[in-house]
């Protein structure tokens, strides 16, 4: 144990799993930074779904059209780096049921580290009439953790 790291001593004698204190996987990080590829680089809020986050603070005219509840796949980002190792299940199915593969769903995650992603579903060039009903602060539907493998 490290008595130096505060975060786990603090879990630790609250009697918490260090993955239940905030934040859990960012080492920290509480504002980590989310390239995006022609948009620039912005520091998002940690815990911050990242679909938000190309709405909110990269200005991406991102398309989300089930409104985030990985039913639709028109939130789907590539990711130059900085994917996240964890995916939700409603993610993997819905990528498996389209046959997608080299994309990720915006609205399944999370920014908690540093990400560089390329925008590739824009309302831009789409012809839909909106990018979609917004979607909620948090993941939906409730979010099951697997392995993307
Ligand atoms: S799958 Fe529809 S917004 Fe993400």
């Amino acid at each position: 144990m490290k008595w130096t790291n505060s975060k786990f001593t603090l879990a630790t004698l609250l009697g918490a799993e260090p993955a239940a204190v905030w934040p859990k996987q960012n080492e920290g990080i509480a504002m980590p930074t989310v390239r995006v590829e022609n948009y620039g680089a912005f520091e998002v809020p940690a815990g911050k779904r990242l679909v938000l986050a190309l709405v909110d603070e990269a200005g991406v005219d991102q398309l989300h059209a089930c409104g985030g509840n990985s039913r639709c796949t028109t939130c789907r980002v590539e990711f130059l780096a900085g994917e996240p190792t964890t995916m939700t299940a409603a993610e993997k199915s819905k990528l498996a049921e389209r046959g997608l593969s080299g994309v990720r769903l915006s609205c399944q995650i999370v920014c908690e580290q540093d990400m560089h992603v390329r925008a590739i579903s824009r309302l831009e060039g789409s012809g839909r009439p909106d990018p979609g009903t917004r979607p909620a602060p948090t993941l939906q539907p409730e979010p099951v953790w697997v392995d993307p493998a």
